[in-house]
């Protein structure tokens, strides 16, 4: 998904502090296992670790994974991929910030995450949910549309109702889940342009190099009216939230 740790955690540490109040939602006991699927750069294995948890961080970025090690190196760390994973012993809770939304079939990554929980076992996840960046993403698409781009969105963004049924039918039971605004500022006023050159790579990999300036110029125009004031960019997230056990 990201290749580049140093730019990812210079420039989207917003993404870190975002999730550590999801932390708390997980509230991590003393010897309790924790896989922290789609871990990053382990920020978040560290401050669930920090509160005693045994944490394995999981990412399909070997680069994410080499950068984690590097930093945490008493932490355990493997690549992998979020749809076909197992691990021998089985984890007390899986975690998950700003990842699934990355994962299609959404079906496969909750089966794994099912299996690898042992019976008591909860899930606490958060990813983006439907309307999340859908200006940015009509933005872009608008943009690349008119210049005669039409890829494949790489996001998956479900209603509340769609991802708990899925859960559900994965076999947990949803405990709790929310779907709400969280409008997020994008640091300075390259903030934008900096967000879709990390995040939108895979929705521009057709535009030639020479062009990806001209086109975020374009975004950013059409956008500038809901997403930019006084206090510069921010990104019209919107987060999914759910906490569900495995009886
Ligand atoms: C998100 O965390 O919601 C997100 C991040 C990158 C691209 C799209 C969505």
């Amino acid at each position: 998904m990201f290749q580049d740790p140093k730019r990812y955690q210079a420039k989207h540490h917003y993404v870190t502090a975002a999730g550590a109040d999801l932390v708390e939602i997980l509230a991590p006991r003393a010897g309790e296992r924790v896989l922290d699927l789609g871990c990053g750069t382990g920020q978040l294995s560290a401050q669930i670790a920090a509160a005693g948890a045994e944490v394995v961080g999981i990412d399909s970025s070997a680069e994410m994974i080499e950068a984690a090690r590097e930093q945490f190196p008493d932490l355990s760390f493997v690549v992998g991929d979020a749809r076909d994973f197992s691990f021998a012993e089985s984890f007390d809770a899986v975690f998950s910030n700003a990842t699934l939304h990355w994962v299609k079939p959404p079906e496969e990554a909750l089966a794994c995450i099912v299996a690898c929980l042992g019976q008591g076992g909860r899930f606490v996840a958060e990813l983006g949910g439907a309307r999340n960046v859908a200006t940015i993403r009509q933005g872009l698409i608008g943009q690349l549309a008119a210049r005669g781009f039409h890829p494949q969105s790489p996001w998956y963004f479900p209603n509340l109702g769609e991802y708990t049924r899925l859960v559900e039918q994965a076999g947990l039971r949803v405990a709790y889940a929310s779907h709400f605004l969280r409008p997020t500022p994008l640091e300075g006023e390259s903030g934008l342009r900096d967000w879709m050159a990390m995040f939108a790579e895979t929705l521009t990999a057709d535009v030639p190099p020479p062009m990806r300036e001209e086109l975020w110029d374009a975004v950013e125009d059409a956008v500038r009216p809901a997403l930019y004031d006084e206090g510069g960019w921010h990104a019209d997230y919107w987060r999914l939230r759910m906490v569900a056990y495995k009886e």
